[in-house]
């Protein structure tokens, strides 16, 4: 089944589209893949800013971000000729949470609530988390305007959907109905109050009850009169990310490895995106292997290898020439297992456009190495 073949520079080129969002499962090359994209973007003439999360160190150096500042700083180096620009920025989860309170809650209660306990270790421990501030981040970017396209990459996690989870999630948890029992836990009882904290917040250990109980229950309370006001204002920026998110303007790429696990995420993203009618672009299939001898077949090379073998007569050409056909043979037993892979997700997914990128010899960690992603990626249309 050969898919539809996606057409990158057409879509890094759409003016119409403005953010770009980049999924999959862990390690599948999401980071690399938007940085990837946003050089190649601001090569070909578009102001872009590229908003990742935990990139490597040494990518992350390569685009001049060396600490983790929350905010985008420009990435020299990038060729303007084109009239284009590049922004790099790393999320910075506590940050951006902080930066949310601040904006929020009264200029007494932003600082009660920033330094409380409990309010600490909400903004850096709670499931979801990552994702939703990767969202409001996505929001804040969105607003300023000053970038004609933003790329943004999601956080690592097993599964692709927990981006998409986070907000409903967060979202459910803020609720009014939940915080109402919180704030009130002479009505509700203590005891079912921290049934709800610990399910939400997972810290509270029947130990940790018992020994900093009161003082827990202090702080929580605390935490939430302060913030009380503003959890309406949470509520209501991610409900408008994610009608962001269905917007005409943004295209979702779903990035796989070729390999059984990562692309069976990819096909629950894309039944997921398709039944919230979110846009998606197509899916990148990295670190595809390729053979620039690929007319010998794994089974003629094998036997070539055989043949080379029974002749033996310890002549060490022979050896080495056996050697290379064996390895060759993997390579191309390698390259058709891919393939059949690939083409699985295409039959069952047949109007996805795919595009590819080879599995480069060393990690990805400088400019160069981003453009032959990007160019790679644009090869395949
Ligand atoms: N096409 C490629 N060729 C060679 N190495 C690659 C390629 N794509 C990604 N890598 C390397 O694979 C590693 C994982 O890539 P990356 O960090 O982009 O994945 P990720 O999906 O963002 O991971 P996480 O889920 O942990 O955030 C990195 O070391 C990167 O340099
Ligand atoms: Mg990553």
């Amino acid at each position: 089944m050969t898919a539809p073949v996606l057409d990158v520079d057409a879509l890094l080129d759409d003016r119409d589209v403005r953010i770009l969002v980049c999924c999959g499962s862990g390690g599948v090359g999401k980071t690399t893949t938007a940085a990837a994209l946003a050089v190649r973007a601001a090569e070909r003439g578009r102001d872009v800013v590229v908003l990742t999360i935990d990139p490597a160190r040494r990518l992350a150096q390569s685009m001049g971000l060396s600490e983790l500042d929350n905010t985008p700083r420009v990435v020299d180096d990038v060729d303007t000729r084109a009239g284009g620009s590049l922004e790099a920025m790393m999320l910075d989860m506590k940050r951006t949470f902080d930066e949310i309170v601040l904006d929020h809650a009264e200029p007494g209660r932003a600082q009660q609530i920033l330094a409380n306990p409990f309010y600490q270790s909400l903004s850096s421990s709670m499931a979801g988390t990552q994702e939703y501030m990767a969202m409001e981040k996505l929001g804040q970017l969105r607003r300023n305007e000053a970038w004609d396209l933003i790329i943004v990459d999601t956080p690592p996690s097993r599964s692709a959907l927990d981006f998409l989870d986070a907000p409903k999630r967060l979202g459910s948890f803020l609720d009014g109905r939940v915080i109402k029992i919180l704030a009130a836990p002479a009505k509700a009882g203590s005891r079912g109050m921290f049934k709800v904290v610990s399910a939400g917040f997972n810290i509270v250990t029947s130990v940790v009850t018992k020994v900093l109980g009161a003082q827990l229950l202090k702080d929580v309370q605390a935490f939430i009169a302060a913030l009380d006001t503003m959890f309406g204002g949470f509520r209501e920026r991610a409900d408008a990310t994610y009608r962001l998110l269905k917007n005409p303007e943004t295209r979702f790429l779903v990035v796989a490895a070729p390999e059984p696990d990562a692309l069976r995420e990819a096909s629950y993203f894309v039944e997921r995106l398709s039944e919230e009618r979110m846009p998606l672009a197509g899916l990148v299939l990295n670190r595809v292997h390729r053979s620039a001898a690929g007319a010998l077949t794994a089974s003629r090379s094998a036997a070539a290898a055989e043949d080379l073998d029974a002749d033996a007569d310890q002549d060490p050409a022979r050896q080495v020439a056996a050697g290379l056909l064996r390895l060759h043979a993997d390579r191309m037993n390698l390259i058709a297992r891919e393939q059949r892979l690939a083409g699985r997700f295409s039959g069952a997914h047949p109007g996805v456009a795919v595009g590819e990128v080879r599995a480069l010899p060393g990690d990805v960690h400088d400019l160069a190495a981003l453009r032959a992603i990007g160019a790679d990626l644009a090869f395949t249309s």
